[in-house]
């Protein structure tokens, strides 16, 4: 089953549209004591939704040749990067904007949200999705505006929606397929500590390791999207909290403003030596967002019994010898230090979304999280040269493209 029919099929308690954009309304306007238990209840009492591994990596189907159909400028794949993303392994058309099918909606794409995966997504190597055809729209995270309908009553024009929308200005998709964004805070928002790609993901990560007082969580990549948010909530968990990023701006803004208990700057420190002065009795619990050399020196310090959330490897994904940046030297530490290791993906949880954001939310709303979004005012053909800006460090917080007006 291709991973965009999974997700149609999840979506299809069709009320849930309307019913969820309701009771985040509740949740974020009028709080009542029942409306995260309601808003859990919605996402839970609707059939399994299918991220269980099993349907998202589809051995059966390793690419996706049929992309997401869509109109106006357009970036498709063709061809499989090597190293870096370059603009010949991309063009961009520029094709009519369609006409909804029955059932289907027409969005205008506002915000692209620009991740890490996407140089996983493009390359044909064994992943937890199909990878994106030849020939195909670059798959993206979207938020946009519905503009065209088949079904005024289910889904208006007009309305924000979140979707895979691809990198294209226009995406002809099911209405099923269209997820309410929550209103009443910034739309972006939506991409970052909202989504279920950084803000979901920051929460599954820190409940893998298990923060609490008295331990000590190390984040690597903590300056950026997932990371920084999962840092703060290790804090609130009353966790000593260590984040590892590069380069000083990143570093003084983790101590400064998150008020991170120490920082390492990974492009100038002894990662090792800052670790054992950090983190003298040990490391508890490592939110791993960048794999390689971090979490070869993080597998040596940790206590026994701790716990890695694996959430991303990015020092590999642009790397043609993976294989052998890959190999995990330290792997024996595990077993040395009785460590429980969880990789996970964020898709795969989406059942516990609501509660995942019935603990943002009200953190969003009272502005104890800071959240740093870095916004590209730039078409789609500029996508190649921003998305590498990930590799280099060179973002500052989620990274998206604002393709169209709000
Ligand atoms: N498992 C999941 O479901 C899931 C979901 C979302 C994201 N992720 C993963 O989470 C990680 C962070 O994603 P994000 O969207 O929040 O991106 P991000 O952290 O906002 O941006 C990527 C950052 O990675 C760092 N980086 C790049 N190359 C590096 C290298 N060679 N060594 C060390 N750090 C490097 C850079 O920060 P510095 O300037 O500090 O080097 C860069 O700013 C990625 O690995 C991503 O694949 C996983």
């Amino acid at each position: 089953m291709a991973a965009a029919t999974a997700m149609r099929e999840y979506a299809q308690g069709q009320g849930l549209v309307e019913e969820l954009t309701a009771a985040m309304k509740t949740v974020l306007i009028e709080k009542p004591a029942n409306a995260k238990a309601r808003f859990v209840e919605l996402l839970t009492e609707k059939d399994a939704p299918p991220g269980t591994a099993d349907t998202w990596s589809e051995p059966g189907k390793a690419v996706d040749d049929v992309g997401i159909p869509g109109g106006g400028k357009r970036l498709l794949l063709v061809a499989r990067p090597q190293g870096d993303f370059k603009d010949s392994d991309f063009k961009v058309v520029e094709e009519p904007i369609p006409e909804p099918a029955a059932g289907q909606a027409v969005v205008q794409n506002i915000y692209v949200s620009v991740d890490p995966t996407h140089r996983i997504w493009a390359s044909d190597k064994p992943q937890y999705m199909p990878a994106v055809g030849l020939g195909t729209v670059m798959r993206a995270g979207c938020v946009g505006k519905v503009v065209k309908t088949s079904d005024p009553e289910k889904m208006a024009v007009g309305t924000y929606v979140s979707l895979f929308g691809g990198v294209q200005e226009y995406a002809c998709v099911p209405i099923a397929t269209l997820n309410p964004v929550v209103s009443d805070v910034p739309l972006t928002y939506n991409h970052s500590v909202l989504s279920v790609v950084i803000g979901h993901t920051a929460w599954l990560g820190t409940n893998i390791c298990k923060p609490k007082a008295g331990e000590t969580m190390v984040v690597s990549g903590a300056a950026g999207a997932v990371g920084s948010i999962a840092a703060q909530l290790a804090k609130k968990r009353g966790a000593k909290v260590i984040g590892i990023a590069g380069g000083a701006t990143k570093c003084a803004w983790l101590r400064d403003e998150l008020c991170l208990d120490g920082v390492i700057d990974y492009k100038s420190d002894d990662l090792d030596a800052k670790l054992d002065e950090l983190c003298p009795e040990g490391v508890d619990c490592f939110f791993d967002n960048v794999g390689g050399v971090t979490l070869e020196t993080l597998l040596t310090k940790m206590r026994n019994f701790g716990r890695v959330a694996f959430c991303g490897a990015i020092s590999a994904y642009t790397d043609e010898n993976e294989p052998t940046v890959m190999n995990v030297k330290n792997y024996q530490m595990i077993l040395m230090r009785r460590l429980t290791v969880q990789g996970f993906i964020c898709v795969d949880h989406v059942d516990q979304f609501g509660t995942a954001l019935g603990e943002l939310i009200p953190m969003v709303m009272a502005g104890e999280l800071k959240i740093n979004e870095d916004v590209r005012e730039v078409g789609v053909e500029n996508f190649p040269s921003v998305v590498n800006d990930l590799y280099a460090g060179k973002n500052t917080g989620k990274l998206m493209l604002k393709i169209n007006p709000e």
